[in-house]
């Protein structure tokens, strides 16, 4: 089942979720294009970019290699500027980076002298970061942590931790913030088939309990079948959203994938009548 991206009224998906989505826009991008420049050339690396999140949803965005995800992840979290178009949150222009958009990477980044729970601080002392007293600072670390069940480990420095729990530090970084809505560059790509799979349960949970939106970048069309209301596929270059698919089975929706057999083979043959794979 697909709908074409250009379909507005259908673009929007049905309640899938025990909680009906609701019905307005969280973040909405309209015309965002980004080029690079450097001493000889400019690069444009996704124009006209056409984006609406709605409170709670999940997206996951695939695509070719270099099509554009991680620069159009980046310039929602505000962390570079786009050439044109805006990006709008609970119906603001967003123009800097904003707590409520908290962003988490492939790669943990965690800094190696800072114990796990001064890791898990740091996303509270940027600049954007609301300001808190000293016990109200301490409550929201022991949350994050103990919402990625890390609270016995919080002492431990990143070298004694194995990958999926340095991306759980990550996650718990990022969510320190209470974000409304979390972008994720390829969280899990980096990690084991055993680990990838707890995380994406861990997210689930997350995304269950505390009901935040989510853009994710993944180059595993399981993953997306496994975690998305809805799926995007970025293509061509400069990057464009050229296709949109409903994921139509509500969650808990792991022991059901093979009820996606269908969606996910039309996903792949669109892949892979656009481009000659996915990052
Ligand atoms: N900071 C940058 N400066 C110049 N070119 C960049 C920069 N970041 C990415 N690019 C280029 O932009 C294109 C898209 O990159 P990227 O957004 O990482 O794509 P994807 O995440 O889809 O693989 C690539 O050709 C990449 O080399
Ligand atoms: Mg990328």
């Amino acid at each position: 089942m697909y709908i074409e991206f250009n379909n507005t009224e259908a673009a929007f998906p049905q309640p899938v979720n025990d909680c009906p989505l609701a019905v307005e826009t969280l973040l909405e991008v309209r015309g965002l294009s980004k080029q690079y420049r450097s001493k000889n050339r400019t690069v444009k690396v996704f124009e006209n970019i056409d984006l609406q999140v709605r409170p709670h949803e999940v997206v996951c965005l695939l695509g070719a290699s270099g099509c554009g995800k991680s620069s159009l992840l980046t310039t929602l979290a505000g962390l570079q500027t786009a050439d044109a178009g805006e990006i709008c949150f609970a119906g603001e222009t967003l123009t800097k980076p904003d707590p409520r958009l908290g962003i988490m990477f492939q790669d943990p980044c965690l800094l190696p002298w800072l114990r796990v729970r001064q890791n898990v601080a740091f996303g509270l002392t940027l600049d954007a970061a609301p300001k808190l007293g000293k016990t109200e600072l301490k409550q929201q670390i022991e949350t994050a942590l103990q919402w990625v069940g890390l609270q016995h480990s919080a002492d431990a420095y990143p070298s004694q931790l194995s990958g999926g729990m340095a991306q759980r530090v990550s996650l718990a970084r990022a969510l320190v913030r209470n974000p409304d809505i979390l972008l994720m560059d390829e969280p899990f790509s980096a990690l084991d088939a055993i680990t990838r799979l707890g995380m994406q349960e861990l997210l689930l949970k997350l995304i269950a309990d505390r009901r935040s939106a989510v853009v994710l970048v993944t180059h595993d069309i399981d993953e997306a079948l496994i975690l998305a209301d809805r799926i995007l596929l970025m293509g061509g270059s400069p990057g464009r959203i050229v296709k949109e698919w409903i994921v139509p089975i509500r969650q808990p929706r792991l022991q059901q994938l093979h009820r996606l057999i269908d969606l996910r083979m039309e996903i792949l043959e669109t892949l892979s009548s656009s481009s000659a794979g996915v990052s």
